[in-house]
């Protein structure tokens, strides 16, 4: 087993074998570098709670500036990975290799201390989650077209990551925290291969389940069946979260218009789905683009896999280089229905299934958590 605290001493004292082996494997690979602990620490006024910018499933995300004067997202992972250190660095190396105009940079990491921390380029503009959908809590203002614009890049960048890449990366956590925009509203995506980290017993702490919940494609969350496919089913969701200016679920709202995939499919079969778009607009967009943006949205989430375009078709058809209207679109899949029919049919298979195959790491999600917690740790399970 490797030993962190000797292996990965400050650069000042004596590097072992192993050391210098890693430190020459990640400096050969462009842009991948080892931080020490000592340089973050300086960089975040020691981890200062002012500097705190965010807390994820996987950690604490600082603010950070580097004595070269650049901003950092320094992210701190808080479970504490059983994966050999070497591991560890090989996701890296494979992951900050990956460049793409709409994915967040990851300059490197630090792994002294017994420590995971990931340290990413930062990203002005905040997450979708904290702006467009954050309610009052932004001045951030979103036009149609940097609504279109970040729809498409992050089309773009999916379409990267399942289609160019080799071999092909799963996201598997697409939801609007996890797109976080540049001053220019650039939209990237974070935490792509950031799965890839953690061995499969160590699973996200519960706090992040519930958002996650929505944007889980049924067969994935059911069956634990992952494909392309569950990234694009949740892209869909993300895609009505940013014409519509909501969230996919809004317990605040009417119970007709709670969820957002049921009120589109329900619009939609009434020949309304225009109306979905953000009333914040004022009318201030193309009414054909945004019928088109909400039909990719459902075609996206379409019950079966198989039913979804490519994530490359995708982006073509939000850039009007495709045609909508050749697909067929039905009901889209709905994990609350399946819910229903499963417990109606008295057949917990999402559950037993899945707590099984996590020595059931979900007992701090109590009652109705325990469905949806256990869902994701199923997910969490199949990363690989
Ligand atoms: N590179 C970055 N630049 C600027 N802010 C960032 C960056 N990375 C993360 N953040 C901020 O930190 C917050 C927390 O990020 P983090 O990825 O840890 O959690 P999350 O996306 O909310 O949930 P999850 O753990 O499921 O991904 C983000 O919502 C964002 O506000
Ligand atoms: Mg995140």
């Amino acid at each position: 087993m490797t030993c962190f605290t000797c292996c990965f001493r400050p650069r000042s004292s004596f590097p072992t074998k192993q050391t210098v082996e890693i430190n020459a494997e990640i400096s050969s690979v462009q842009n991948a570098k080892l931080y020490s602990y000592k340089e973050l620490q300086i960089a975040t006024e020691n981890f200062s709670p002012a500097n705190k910018i965010g807390e994820g499933g996987f950690g604490s995300v600082y603010k950070g500036r580097l004595n070269n004067g650049t901003l950092m997202a320094i992210k701190v992972l808080s479970a504490q990975s059983e994966q050999g250190v070497r591991e560890f660095l090989s996701e890296i190396v494979a992951i900050s290799g990956l460049e793409h105009e709409n994915l967040v940079k990851l300059y490197g990491c630090c792994t002294e201390r017994d420590q995971r921390i990931l340290v990413y380029g930062y990203l002005e503009n905040n997450s979708l989650a904290r702006t467009l959908l954050g309610g009052r809590n932004s001045n951030l203002q979103f036009s149609w077209k940097i609504r279109t614009k970040i729809c498409i890049g992050v089309a773009r960048g999916l379409a990267f990551l399942h289609e160019e890449v080799e071999p092909h990366i799963v996201h598997r956590d697409i939801k609007a925290s996890n797109i976080l925009l540049d001053k220019d509203f650039t939209p990237k995506i974070s935490d792509f291969g950031l799965a890839k980290l953690f061995p499969e017993t160590i699973t996200h702490v519960s706090t992040r389940v519930a958002g996650t919940f929505g944007y889980l494609a049924p067969e994935y969350a059911i069956r634990g069946k992952l494909t392309r496919k569950a990234d694009i089913y949740s892209f869909g969701v993300l895609l009505l979260e940013i014409v519509s200016g909501r969230p996919n679920k809004n317990k605040r709202l009417s119970a007709e218009e709670q969820n957002l995939l049921e009120m589109a499919w329900t619009l939609y079969e009434k020949g309304k789905l225009v109306q979905l778009v953000d009333n914040v607009l004022d009318g201030d967009f193309d009414t054909d683009e945004a019928s088109r943006y909400l039909k990719v949205g459902l075609l996206c989430t379409q019950e079966l896999p198989k039913n979804r375009p490519s994530m490359s078709t995708v982006a073509k058809m939000l850039k009007g280089e495709a045609s909508v209207d050749e697909w067929a679109i039905s009901k889209p899949g709905l994990l609350t229905d399946i819910m229903t029919l499963k417990s109606s049919s008295s057949a917990p298979h999402a559950t037993s299934s899945a707590t099984s195959k996590t020595q059931d790491k979900s007992s701090s999600s109590e009652s109705t958590n325990t469905s949806h917690a256990t869902m994701t740790f199923s997910s969490i399970y199949d990363r690989s």
